[in-house]
Parts: structure tokens; sequence; C-alpha cells
């Protein structure tokens, strides 16, 4: 389970003014559970979620990963942890734009064990068409729509079969229909691994998919 208490994060704008992002946050994540934060823009909910996958570091708080207290760790611990823990579908993709989609999708397994590895091919690839892009495997990001590179991006996001998915805005780039597709899609994918869920999101109907919903503002996280 992910367990933080107090999480607090602030960052300096580039004019030199410091902004209170998180003012102590408090969450618990249960394997299997669906959770959504909405908020406003700018409020800092990829920042939490950043911070929640070990890819940034709050200020101060108690933050423990499946029991494990995350400060202190050595870089070299905490990106073990965050790679064989997390998986995440970033706001903006980043997908390798020189690699097909496939080659995209299994791209994480290359730092897991060779065991890993092997099995990642034919996983990226049911993944993908599970996501409705069996025949765009060979196509590289610029030959996708955005819609399509996101489900890539989710697809890249369960290759290492991680306990906790989060997920910023992964139905943005998607209209109406394809987004509540694809969102069931991972929704069952996570809740048939027993993966929990993440998700930041805009969309109410995406919300209400969830078990549990909180509104990230002020700096702090409210159920709603
Ligand atoms: N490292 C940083 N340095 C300075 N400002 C930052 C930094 N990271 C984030 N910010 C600012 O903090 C605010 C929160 O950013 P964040 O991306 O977390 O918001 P968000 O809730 O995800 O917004 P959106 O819904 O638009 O994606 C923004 O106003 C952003 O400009
Ligand atoms: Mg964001």
């Amino acid at each position: 389970m992910l367990r933080l208490r107090g999480g607090r994060k602030r960052v300096v704008l580039p004019n030199g003014s410091p902004l209170q992002l998180l003012d102590s946050v408090s969450i618990d994540v249960e394997p299997g559970e669906i959770l959504a934060i909405i908020g406003r823009s700018g409020a800092g909910k990829s920042t939490l979620l950043h911070c929640l996958g070990l890819m940034d570091d709050f200020d101060a708080g108690d933050y423990e990963v499946d029991g494990e207290r995350v400060d202190g760790l050595s870089d070299a611990r905490r990106s073990a942890l965050r790679g064989r823990t997390f998986g995440f579908v970033f706001q903006q993709f980043y997908l390798f734009e020189g690699r097909t989609a496939l080659a995209n999708a299994m791209a994480p397994a290359q730092h897991g064990p060779w065991s890993e590895l092997r099995q990642a091919r034919p996983r990226a690839i049911e993944l993908l068409e599970r996501f409705g892009l069996g025949d765009r495997l060979d196509s590289p990001p610029a030959l996708l729509s955005a819609g399509e590179q996101q489900r890539v991006a989710i697809a890249r996001a369960l290759i290492r079969e991680p306990r906790y998915v989060l997920a910023d805005e992964p139905t943005g780039s998607l209209d109406v229909e394809t987004g509540a597709a694809v969102l069931r899609a991972l929704i069952e994918a996570c809740r048939e691994g027993r993966r929990a869920l993440v998700v930041v999101t805009h969309d109410e109907a995406v919300a209400r998919l969830a078990d549990r919903r909180y509104r990230l503002a002020d700096g702090s996280l409210s159920r709603v």
C-alpha cells in the first residue's frame, strides 16, 4: 500500500516567488483500488503524482511504499523501487520518437530481469491490441494521432505489471467515446491484476468510475 502523511511540496517560480503546491497532503492507496484526483489547472496534481511515483521528492512528510520508507533511500534503490512498483502515464506521453509503438510499449521491460524482457514482446502486443492498436505496432509516434500515442503510453505503463498505475489525464487527448472505452480497458486491466490506479482527470465521467474521488485545492486533498 501507499501511505502518505503530511506531504509538502514547494516550488519557486522563475520570478523568485515561492508557491506552496502541496501543504500537508495525506492519502492511502490500497492494492486494487481505483482513485481519481480532480482539481483546477495548476493545482499541483501532476506534481503530486510525480512525487507519489518517486519521480520527484516531497520536501517533508512521511511516505511509505509497500511498507518501505522512501526518504533516505539511495538513488539506485529508489529507482529500482520505482521501476518494479509503478507504471506511469505522463500527461505529455514522453514516447521515444525513433521507436515503433511496439518498441515504446516494451521499453520499460529493459530495466527488468531477462525473464521479464522475454515476455515483454507478446505482452506488449496483447496490450496494444487491447487498446485498439493491433494494426499500428510498427508506427512511430509521429505517424500516430495524439489519442493513439496516449494509448501506447498506457500500454507502456502496464508492461511491467506494476502494483500501482499512476495516470495523469490518460484520456485528455481522446474524444469522449474513445476516452471512456480506453479508461474502461485501463480499469479492467488494473482490476484483473489487482493493480491500484490513481488517475488525475478533468473528466467527471472518468472520476465517477473510481472507487474514491479527491479534490486537490489550496495545497490539500479532500474527499469529494
Ligand atoms: N519545478 C517547478 N518550478 C516552478 N514551478 C513549477 C514547478 N513545477 C510546477 N510548477 C508550477 O506549479 C503549478 C502546479 O503544476 P502542476 O503541473 O502540478 O499542476 P496540475 O494540477 O497538474 O495542472 P494541469 O491540470 O494544468 O495539468 C503550476 O502553476 C506550475 O507552473
Ligand atoms: Mg497536470
